[in-house]
């Protein structure tokens, strides 16, 4: 089965809230646990830095997000879970795309404009107290979605325009050293529910309106009292339009339950009964990711031990790749530099593909080093196609490609994977020069 990358990143700033349960944490728990997807979820601590200046409040709040992923049943050993700062590769690459970015896409990123814009509605100089982190932001964020060759990236509207410049940044890329980079496509739920808080509005931090997600739960009946409704008195018809508590309960609740609570509402049920009803059943579904996210705050420990693991296999994944883009730019070792040749001769001494038919009617294809040794022989193809599809794959990705490839080579005796990477390499090289 072919499996297709998802990766998002997680700011920690805050503490999360119902709205983040329902609009993300739990959309992203369940497409996690479908068999033919990869998910990355790291905390993007790097970004939290654009915005926040207060050390115990990035390391806070990096704990508790962690924990609440832990809790709502994110399983950190079937999905890639690591933090952003774990993965010294990500900065190096973001360095790589810098390099490559427009100054001029980053002048027309909506959070640095609109910054710009109120500097200039307040009369003040246009860059006053916007820094450099902020500016640079949408080119971290590629770097943390090119670094895994993530294919789809499920975010909030807000961040269209910064996927839009991450494949910008990415074609930049590939345009000058060849086509390592993925493009990577942005997932936009439209059907995903925002919660409205308790003034009615969207829960947004910035209303100040929301309930925390694992407020403990006496606290979470107080919140649900408090939420806005209008002066009609028990046994008065009712209508769940416009509703916020009723919103809140069908983000939980089943249809049936749902339908259930819209009868007793046009029934006339008192507000105080539905807030009642309304709060057991969104406890229903929190008291045990409450009790668990309670146990992991306990032991921070814990998390952190399960943090590195997940930086660990990440790096796994980064570092090699990591190299390839380097030597794609021309960071490499000195101890082989390829002299400056005339293009015909630079030609006649490159690796070869060579693509041809056995008597047993398959497919096959080999790589030739410029001497004419023997690097890499394909199992056979039943369509010449699919072998053709295969050294095209090695051209434009090079090694990248021998990880998917590894069930249709046959081993070659004498030959290290050393040499077999140079050869690719230099043939990317040259696709390029
Ligand atoms: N910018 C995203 C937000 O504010 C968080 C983020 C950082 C992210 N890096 C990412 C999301 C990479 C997706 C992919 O919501």
């Amino acid at each position: 089965m072919s499996t297709t990358r998802f990766l998002t990143g997680i700011t920690p700033s805050g503490t999360p809230h119902l709205g983040n349960y329902v609009g993300a944490i739990r959309p992203a728990v369940l497409s996690s646990q479908r068999a033919d997807v990869q998910s990355f979820y790291f905390l993007a601590d790097y970004h939290a830095l654009i915005k926040c200046s207060d050390p115990a409040r990035v390391q806070r709040s990096t704990l508790e997000i962690a924990a609440t992923w832990l809790a709502a049943g994110l399983d950190p050993e079937k999905v890639m879970l690591y933090r952003q700062s774990d993965v010294p590769e990500i900065p190096e690459l973001c360095w790589l795309l810098t390099c490559v970015t427009g100054k001029g896409l980053l002048n027309r990123a909506h959070a640095y404009k609109a910054s710009v814009d109120k500097n200039v509605a307040a009369g003040n100089d246009v860059d006053a107290d916007v820094t450099a982190g902020l500016f640079m932001y949408p080119v971290l964020m590629a770097a943390d979605i090119l670094m895994f060759q993530a294919n789809k990236v499920p975010v909030g509207r807000d961040q269209v325009q910064h996927l839009e410049m991450a494949r910008d940044i990415a074609s930049s890329y590939n345009h000058l050293y060849g086509e390592l980079l993925v493009l990577p496509e942005v997932v936009i739920d439209d059907n995903v529910a925002t919660l409205p808080g308790l003034d009615g509005r969207k829960m947004s931090k910035s209303y100040n309106n929301t309930i925390p997600l694992f407020t403990p739960r006496e606290q979470l009946r107080k919140l649900i009292n408090g939420i806005t409704t209008d002066s009609r008195a028990p046994g008065e018809p009712k209508e769940v339009e416009g509703s916020a508590l009723f919103q809140l309960y069908q983000a939980f609740a089943t249809p049936e339950e749902s339908d259930a609570l819209r009868q007793q509402y046009a029934q006339g049920i008192a507000w105080g009964d539905a807030k009642q009803l309304v709060f057991e059943r969104l406890d229903l579904e929190i008291a045990p990711m409450r009790a668990r996210y309670e146990s992991l705050m306990a032991d921070p420990a814990q998390i952190e031990k399960v943090l590195l693991a997940g930086g660990a296999r990440a790096r796994a994944l980064a570092t090699p790749y990591m190299h390839q883009l380097r030597q794609a730019v021309g960071l490499r070792s000195l101890a082989k530099v390829d002299a400056p040749q005339s293009a015909k001769a630079h030609k006649s001494a490159l690796p070869q593909f060579k693509q041809y038919r056995e008597a047993d009617g398959k497919f096959y294809f080999k790589l030739l080093s410029a001497t004419g040794q023997l690097l890499l022989q394909s199992t056979g193809f039943d369509a010449p196609k699919e072998a053709g599809q295969s050294i095209a794959r090695l051209q434009q990705q090079g090694t990248a490609a021998l990880a998917e490839l590894a069930s249709r080579l046959a081993p070659v005796e004498g030959v290290g994977s050393e040499d077999v990477a140079q050869a690719l390499d230099q043939l990317l090289a040259a696709a390029n020069a």
